[in-house]
């Protein structure tokens, strides 16, 4: 796909887009829309260590075009990784591999839907996920979000009006809000999902990455372990707990609702996805390197997390916030009815960037929000980049009022 001397800002899964007419600082520049791992935080040791341990095991198949449903080693490896941090039993059977979770979303996509067809997504929810989407041809509808995750009542008045052809959802550490979907929510979605047979499609890539306390388990686990099993795929990805560049997730569903993705052109072509980055995965599993990644991550991020959040409210404290508890990201709310779209510009003359509230939801809406992520810079350039944020709302609250 790209070069890797791409600039920034068109390789990344999560891109910042400055407005036209800003001056943007050269390499000063902080940018809180940036969704990566900083590069420090990716596991190039751990990584030699899994290599050449996968590659000792002399597996010539991982070389081959792998099985519909990946890797079988990987897949049970992956089985008991996710088995250990769900704190639940995961079924190998119930796993088929991704190319992480855009891909397999893309593939659900070309799988259970046709263009024109309707879908509900969050509201506010992943810009990105809203871009393929039309790829796909697809109407959407937003679900209101509060402080538990998507509201139920809105979903019913939605249903009342639309048949969808799947509800898109991002139950833990929401992107962009960091909102957790309670339990008794997700208890009810699973409701809902049996009684108007909906497609739940839940991308779960922040899913292990809680700063303490672990959300409420993934939907397909609710899902699978219910005697009437709701439709539910979840979607999850190495790229936030491990390395974005690994191209690795997986599809955790049903096995007659993987047998329906399996049955894709692009898996019939090319085979199962990824098995060499699979065999190296499976290696990191097995040597007990993917867990010591993950936990550091964890704690890395939390402590991002809390400076971004003291760096707030020392420096913007008229700003509105819940601090997350997981995941990568603050919606904040600008102080008196500040427009994301009149701060933009101000914020990049100080060096500062950030994702508008706006390209979160497919209409017009969010404009006094905007989302800051914290994983990408440590802990000194958060502060900087919150004291630049500061003296823009100043600098913008003094232009209102003139
Ligand atoms: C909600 C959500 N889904 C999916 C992705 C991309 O995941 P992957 O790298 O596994 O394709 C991101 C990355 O920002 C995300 O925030």
């Amino acid at each position: 796909m790209s070069s890797p001397q791409r600039p920034q800002a068109l390789g990344n899964a999560d891109d910042t887009v400055v407005p036209a007419g800003a001056r943007v600082p050269g390499a000063g520049n902080i940018d809180f829309g940036n969704g990566q791992p900083s590069l420090s935080l990716l596991p190039q040791s751990a990584m030699r260590t899994a290599a050449e341990h996968c590659l000792t095991r002399g597996d010539a198949a991982l070389l081959q075009y792998g099985a519909d449903q990946g890797d079988d080693g990987f897949r049970e490896s992956l089985a008991q990784f996710l088995s250990r941090r769900y704190a639940t039993p995961v079924d190998a059977t119930h796993l088929m591999v991704s190319a992480g979770a855009s891909q397999a979303l893309d593939l659900v996509c070309a799988r259970f839907t046709k263009p024109g067809d309707t879908i509900f997504v969050e509201e506010p929810t992943y810009f990105l996920a809203l871009e393929l989407f039309r790829d796909h041809g697809l109407q959407v509808v937003g679900i209101p979000l509060d402080a538990d995750g998507m509201r139920m009542d809105a979903l019913h008045d939605a249903l009342a009006q639309h048949r969808p052809a799947l509800v898109y959802t991002i139950p833990s550490f929401q992107n962009p809000t960091g909102t957790t979907m309670s339990a008794a929510r997700r208890e009810q979605l699973m409701e809902a999902s049996r009684a108007h047979d909906l497609l739940i499609v839940a991308d779960e890539v922040y899913q292990l990455l809680d700063f303490g306390a672990p959300p409420p388990p993934p939907l397909a686990v609710l899902a699978t372990t219910h005697t009437h099993e709701a439709r539910v795929l979840s979607l999850g990805s190495f790229s936030k707990i491990c390395a974005p560049g690994l191209r690795l997730g997986w599809i955790h569903g049903a096995p007659a609702l993987l047998d329906i993705v399996m049955r894709s052109g692009v898996v019939q072509s090319g085979g199962g996805m990824n098995p060499f980055v699979s065999g190296v995965m499976r290696s990191m599993i097995d040597l007990g390197l993917a867990d010591e990644g993950l936990d550091a991550l964890r704690r890395v991020y939390t402590e991002r997390s809390a400076t971004l959040c003291q760096a707030l409210r020392d420096y913007v404290p008229d700003a509105a916030f819940i601090e997350p508890r997981g995941g990568y990201f603050v919606w904040l709310t600008l102080p008196d009815g500040m427009l994301a779209s009149q701060l933009q510009p101000i914020a990049a003359a100080e060096g500062v960037t950030f994702h508008a509230g706006s390209r979160f939801i497919s209409r017009l809406g969010f404009t006094q929000t905007v989302r800051l992520s914290f994983a990408h810079y440590a802990a000194a350039e958060l502060v900087d980049g919150v004291q630049r944020l500061a003296r823009a709302v100043d600098q913008c609250r003094a232009d209102r009022a003139r």
